[in-house]
């Protein structure tokens, strides 16, 4: 069988997609980001899949950016339509419904941080590198790394990873509230399986609307992010897993949520 740059290991309600060139630290090339998209188009409408977890083969790297070999002698319209897809598919990474874990090991740069910034839950080790290194090759990123970064962490701070090419590690990501947690490399594996367990516990369609509240509330002015808050929170009200939570607490019973 071909080698296949995208591994999807399901296990229990958990998919993992395993970015898998770990000779070229997971760079992006073009038939990774091909699996990409046909394993997101595959989560987006699987409802069995619970929790999505993003993590790179091998002990270097989450991803190195995009394949910069792709990049060789200037062919824009091959380069406007790599940055079209990948654009497209980080927009619905980011849309899934479900949680997605991004577990980083090593090097996430350019469009690897960028991939780790559509995740809901950012779970890092210490000898994790975060930068957006685009600049040093007479580039700017392209997948959403300068709006999603400036926004998790403000000017100043994606400032100094963009405009002087500086790498972050796990501790500083931690630090600056971009990774939930920070730990040494043998203990991502639990630190990842702890929260997938939780994400288990909270319900998928609570899960999909409260994304959707956080994603949308960021462009929506704050009176109207509040009046959004409160349809999805009415909508869950009737829906079979809201009666069925509200009843298991007060039956002080496990709930058994169907995403209805
Ligand atoms: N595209 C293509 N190949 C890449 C790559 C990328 N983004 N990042 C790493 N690789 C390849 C290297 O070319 C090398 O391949 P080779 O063994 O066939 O020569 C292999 O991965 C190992 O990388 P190497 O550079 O030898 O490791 P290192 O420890 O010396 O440096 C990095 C690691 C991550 C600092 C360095 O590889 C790097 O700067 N990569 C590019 C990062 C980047 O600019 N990303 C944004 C792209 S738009």
């Amino acid at each position: 069988m071909a080698h296949d740059p995208l591994l999807r290991e399901t296990d229990g309600g958990v998919a993992t997609l395993i970015f898998n060139r770990p000779d070229k630290l997971n760079a992006m090339s073009e038939p990774l980001i091909e699996r990409l998209d046909a394993e997101v188009a595959a989560l987006e409408a699987d409802r069995s899949v619970r929790v999505v977890v993003l993590k790179g083969a091998g002990e270097r790297a989450f991803i190195a950016g995009a394949d910069i070999e792709a990049y060789r002698g200037g062919n824009l319209k091959g380069f406007i339509a790599y940055q079209q897809r990948s654009r497209r598919i980080f927009d619905r990474l980011e849309a899934l419904p479900q949680p997605v874990i991004a577990a980083v090991r090593g090097f996430a740069l350019g469009g690897g941080f960028e991939i780790a910034l559509c995740a809901d839950i950012i779970v890092c080790t210490e000898d994790a590198q975060f930068g957006l290194p685009e600049g040093r090759l007479g580039l700017s990123p392209g997948g959403g790394g300068t709006q999603r970064l400036t926004r998790a962490v403000g000017k100043y701070v994606a400032s100094e990873l963009m405009l002087a090419g500086w790498r972050i590690d796990g501790a500083r990501a931690h630090q600056l509230g971009i990774a939930a947690a920070c730990v040494p490399a043998q203990e991502l594996d639990e630190a990842v399986a702890a929260r997938v367990r939780s994400c288990l516990k909270v319900a998928p369609l609570s899960q999909a609307e409260m994304k959707r509240l956080m994603r949308q509330g960021v462009d929506a002015s704050l009176p109207t992010a509040k009046t959004l808050e409160q349809e999805v929170l009415y909508r869950l009200f009737m829906t079979q897993d809201g009666l069925e939570g509200v009843a298991a607490f007060l039956e002080k019973r496990t709930p058994e949520f169907r995403g209805e």
